[in-house]
């Protein structure tokens, strides 16, 4: 056992090290997670970031959101300028899209010792609400079938497309989807095609915080015999790698009368 006694010595040099370290982490924020942080979190980030939603985490339980300080420091502080009208920088926008007074809370928490307050004020559980947003659609298109994703792709763009069976024309106001799973529906395009001409744009669905349909504005004539097409854009997070995944979105739309 002579190779033990410095072997030994040396793991506990080490954990007498960092445990400490690690333990007394220094606490400086004001904030708690209980009191300040979560409740920004869950009207600005937990619609994705909620189990099962487009983000890859659940930021709405101390466990969960605690170890991400490091990465929303980076996250919050990186996206400066990232707009929503750049359909690449959506997500980024969402990142900033709270006001600089809420960010600073995040930000502070996360850089001091992530303090997590009151445990009679921890939150409940939360689920993820997928549901149509704009009560019931008036046309519910789900998608002839489903989609499987294979475990070693990490973004797949697929087209579905639809011939309605409408007796005269109609004119849609909005168009909502409702993913079929969430984690993996990032972007949604959806466009119309009449006759033999090339499908005409209506506009891109998105994922947001709060949720909401596309609203068309003008309303789009939908002709007897025009063919809605839906470009759905498939992406998985770092949480979903290897794994294969599936998908059966529903596309609803909405008729000004
Ligand atoms: C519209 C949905 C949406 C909203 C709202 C949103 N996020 Fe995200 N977030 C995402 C997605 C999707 C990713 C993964 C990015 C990727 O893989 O391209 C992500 C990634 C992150 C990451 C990086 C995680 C990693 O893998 O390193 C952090 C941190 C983060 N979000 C924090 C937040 C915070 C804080 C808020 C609220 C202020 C927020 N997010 C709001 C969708 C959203």
């Amino acid at each position: 056992m002579k190779i033990a006694g410095p072997a030994v010595a040396a793991v506990c040099a080490t954990l007498s090290f960092w445990l400490p370290g690690e333990a007394h982490k220094g606490i400086t924020s004001k904030f708690t997670y209980n009191a300040d942080v979560y409740p920004i979190f869950l009207n600005r980030c937990g619609h994705c970031h909620v189990a099962g939603g487009v983000g890859p985490m659940s930021l709405l339980s101390y466990e969960d959101a605690f170890p991400w300080a490091e990465s929303l420091r980076a996250e919050l502080l990186e996206t400066e300028g990232a707009t929503a009208d750049d359909p690449a920088g959506f997500i980024a926008a969402a990142h900033r899209n709270a006001p600089a007074r809420e960010l600073d809370v995040i930000l502070d928490w996360a850089g001091g010792g992530t303090p997590e307050g009151d445990p009679a004020m921890a939150p409940r559980p939360v689920a993820l609400r997928n549901e149509w947003t704009h009560g019931e659609p008036q046309l519910a298109l789900p998608l002839g079938a489903p989609y499987q994703m294979p475990p070693d792709a990490m973004e797949a763009i697929q087209e579905f497309t639809w011939p309605l069976a409408l007796s005269t024309a109609r004119e849609a106001n909005a168009i909502d989807v409702l993913p079929g799973t969430p984690a993996i529906v990032r972007e949604v395009d959806l466009l119309l095609r009449t006759g033999t001409a090339a499908p005409r744009p209506l506009g891109t669905w998105i994922p947001k915080q709060n949720p909401a349909p596309l609203v068309l504005s003008p309303p789009a004539r939908l002709e007897p015999g025009s063919t809605l097409v839906a470009r759905v854009h498939y992406r998985k997070t770092w949480k979903y790698e290897g794994q294969p995944m599936t998908d059966r979105s529903t596309i609803g739309v909405y008729f000004l009368r």
